[in-house]
């Protein structure tokens, strides 16, 4: 069993956990991910590394209420355990010294963007943030990106906080600044990445996205996380799950996330229906 040490609301539905897990703590790097099970008859959903403490045995994941499972994690506390906690699995961030790495997310991913902001900086690069919410209320380590980063600059969809709008406008800007950028990395919900891509794409500037495709096993057998990378089928769990923007078919991995929208659906409405009268 994985005991949670810690959890902190970071805003009403993204909850950071602390996890002892010292085996995966101990080979953790950024930008891989653990399959979490909450118990006997829960399913498996991959999340990504948030950090890690080698010396305390910790694994730190930050996660959204979206749908049954996320939620049922959302309801355990301090104290409670996982069954399962796999990992770390996936390719790690490749990081080395690129010059400037301008960093783009979206949502949760602010804090799985961070350890892998933190490694290019650490490598001597010039790092620029940029971290998007669509409101006030989901502005969450805006200080903790800002500490890892030379420059920090926040969007809010609806302006209530920080610049109005998304993070592909200050993305084109520093593009167009006439500053050599060497290397956008971008990690959020697949709309976000698609536009970054897009964004970045007529300038030729090297772009990194992290895929989320829906995935079962998280180790390459079950054939779930399948996406199409310039051409050719690759898993996201064992060949990513970083790949290159410019050659992802974003039509196919939107596509491949909404296969089980019904049953997601039900499964929710059920567990939602249970909750209510627990
Ligand atoms: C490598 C990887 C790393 C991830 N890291 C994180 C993380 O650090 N924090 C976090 O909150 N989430 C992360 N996710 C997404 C997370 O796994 C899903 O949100 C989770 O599986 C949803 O489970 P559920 O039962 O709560 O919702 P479901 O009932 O499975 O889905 C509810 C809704 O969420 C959408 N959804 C389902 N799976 C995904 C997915 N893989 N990506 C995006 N949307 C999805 C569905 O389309 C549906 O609309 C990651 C996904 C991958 C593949
Ligand atoms: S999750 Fe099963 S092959 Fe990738």
């Amino acid at each position: 069993m994985y005991k949670i040490l810690k959890r902190e609301d970071l805003v009403p539905n993204i909850h950071l956990f602390e996890i002892e897990a010292p085996a995966v703590a101990r080979k953790a790097q950024p930008g891989q991910f653990v399959v979490v099970r909450i118990d006997e008859s829960g399913e498996r959903i991959p999340v990504t590394v948030a950090d890690f403490d080698r010396e305390k045995g910790t694994i730190t994941i930050v996660f959204m209420e979206v749908g049954t499972t996320t939620h049922r994690l959302g309801d355990l506390k301090a104290g409670d355990s996982l069954l399962n906690f796999v990992g770390p699995l996936g390719i790690p961030t490749h990081i080395e010294k690129y010059g400037t790495v301008v960093c783009v997310s979206g949502g949760f991913a602010t804090a799985v963007i961070r350890p892998i902001a933190r490694a290019f900086k650490e490598k001597g690069n010039k790092v620029i943030s940029i971290m998007g919410a669509r409101n006030k209320d989901l502005v969450f380590w805006e200080d903790e990106l800002r500490s890892v980063s030379d420059e920090l600059i926040v969007t809010t969809d609806d302006g209530s906080y920080a610049r109005k709008g998304l993070v592909t406008e200050p993305l084109k800007e520093l593009l167009d600044s006439g500053q050599k950028i060497d290397l956008v990395i971008a990690i959020g919900p697949s709309v976000m990445m698609k536009f970054s891509a897009l964004t970045t794409k007529p300038y030729g500037v090297k772009t990194i996205v992290s895929l989320n495709p829906i995935m079962v096993d998280g180790t390459g057998m079950c054939g779930c996380c399948r996406v199409s990378v310039g051409g050719e089928t690759r898993f996201a769990c064992v060949d990513g799950p970083d790949f290159d923007a410019h050659q992802v078919d974003w039509d196919l991995l939107m596509a491949r996330q909404k296969s089980y929208l019904d049953e997601e659906k039900l499964s929710f409405d059920e567990w939602a229906a249970k909750h209510a009268v627990s």
